[in-house]
């Protein structure tokens, strides 16, 4: 059951086989490089592409302008205070941006960052301040015969071997990522939440949530942990991030709107240092690179994020999307995540090899079979990183109806019996970055 209905839609079509043949062609065999018109159902991400609320779409029209000590940006704060339990808010275009603020201003030359794993633009933040980015996901996070409740967790154990190894005095932060969106999008307890933080009070770093989808990993605590289910979903929300000293937050994910983000801070100081970053990288610390408008939207969608039935509802909807790929044959990962659906695409596609990236050639497949979008995030968006194959279906929230979602499993039934025929790719143009090639590289099919 759905505890919402459409009040607009927007028209989707579903372009014939030729013109998706002729589309993928155009574009390099690299779904970035399409027109979102030729997509039928879009799980490239989860981020920014949700449907607003009316409440939402009402807020917009209070939206107060103001250069300087917005009435939105009030609205904001009183929202991250009640909803996230942090009294310091810096907003941002989006989250990258809040971790540029934080990381920019707590990070220097030659530290060290643990995270349980971080999120690629997490990792670029690290190294953009000449620091090393140290993933410490438990064992099994990457092993998809191994099924747990919390894979996302901080392996503990890990990060102190590792400071011990670089000295904690190298180590100014600590960060766990909830849920972990590079480990699956598995959630993280709150158990491994608190040794996290009095991980980091040993180690004398700061502790830092990136909270993105802190709804999200509240439902799987409130379902899975023992002693939470009769506790409300706000509570354990708030509980979460209660150990923290500070959170990046996206508002595209669990805030529930296309653009905005910030920082957040107990500590007046950091607040200072944070704020003056800000000022150079997004805007006047009431509306960071936002219009008050958006900044609005966030701070209703923020509410909405842990009011029930919202977030049960977005991740059975995630879940049922596995069981429908399950029935087709299709190996993901088990349990399912918070936001997307991961595919094995290595085990679906074991005559290509590796190099020839399955992965990349399951998204094309998508696409041509029935102009689903996925994204890559293996050793294609990865290079050299010991990773497996994996595709991600990610479920944009309050968007899609189960109907989008069996058409989804059909295609991907149909690239399955066709699985033999499909041949590798090789990349014919990159950009200067590896990094970053994922988003614009051109490939073509391997010669037979
Ligand atoms: N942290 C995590 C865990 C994320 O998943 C993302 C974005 C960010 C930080 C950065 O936030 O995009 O607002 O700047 N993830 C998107 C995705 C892009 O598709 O998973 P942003």
């Amino acid at each position: 059951m759905r505890s919402y209905k459409a009040k607009a839609v927007e028209p989707i079509r579903l372009p014939d086989r030729d013109a998706r043949t002729e589309a993928l062609d155009a574009a390099g065999h690299n779904v970035f490089n399409l027109d979102s018109e030729d997509v039928y159902v879009d799980l490239l991400t989860d981020s920014g592409t949700g449907t607003m609320s009316d409440e939402q779409w009402a807020a917009l029209m209070r939206g107060d302008e103001a250069y300087a000590g917005s009435s939105s940006f009030s609205r904001l704060r009183s929202a991250v205070e009640d909803v996230m339990g942090f009294e310091h808010v810096v907003p941002t275009h989006q989250g990258r941006g809040a971790e540029n603020v934080l990381y920019g201003t707590l990070v220097e030359e030659g530290d060290v960052v643990l995270n349980n794993t971080h999120f690629d633009t997490t990792r670029a933040h690290v190294a953009n301040q000449g620091a090393e980015a140290v993933d410490c996901p438990v064992d099994g996070a990457w092993d998809r015969s191994v099924e747990g409740d919390f894979l996302g967790n901080f392996d503990v154990e890990k990060g102190r071997a590792v400071a011990e190894e670089v000295g904690a005095e190298n180590v100014p932060v600590v960060v766990t990522t909830i849920t972990n969106n590079s480990a699956a999008g598995q959630p993280v307890s709150l158990e491994n939440i608190r040794a996290t933080a009095n991980l980091a009070d040993e180690l004398d770093a700061w502790f830092v949530i990136d909270a993105c989808r802190f709804a999200e990993n509240a439902h799987f605590v409130q379902a899975r942990e023992s002693g939470q289910r009769d506790r409300s979903l706000a509570a354990i929300a708030r509980e979460q991030l209660s150990y923290a000293d500070a959170v990046t937050m996206s508002g595209k994910k669990d805030g529930l709107v296309n653009i905005g983000g910030f920082a957040a801070m107990r500590d007046d100081d950091l607040f200072e240092h944070a704020k003056q970053r800000a000022i150079l990288y997004e805007g006047f610390p009431t509306y960071g690179g936002l219009a008050g408008r958006d900044i609005e939207a966030m701070a209703v969608g923020l509410r909405e994020a842990v009011e029930p039935p919202y977030v049960d509802e977005r991740v059975e909807q995630v879940a049922t999307l596995g069981e429908l790929l399950s029935e087709a044959e299709i190996p993901i990962v088990t349990p399912t995540g918070g936001h997307a659906v991961y595919v094995d695409a290595g085990e679906l596609l074991p005559h290509i090899p590796t190099e020839e990236f399955p992965g990349q050639r399951l998204v094309c497949e998508l696409y041509r079979e029935g102009a689903v979008r996925s994204v890559e995030l293996g050793s294609f968006a990865f290079p050299g990183a010991d990773r497996p194959d994996y595709v991600r279906l990610a479920v944009p929230r309050r968007t899609y109806w189960r109907e989008h979602l069996e058409h989804v499993a059909e295609t991907a039934a149909a690239v399955r019996e066709k699985r033999e025929e499909y041949v590798g790719l090789e990349i014919v143009e990159e950009p200067p970055m590896k990094e970053l090639r994922h988003f614009s590289a051109r490939l073509e099919s391997v010669e037979e």
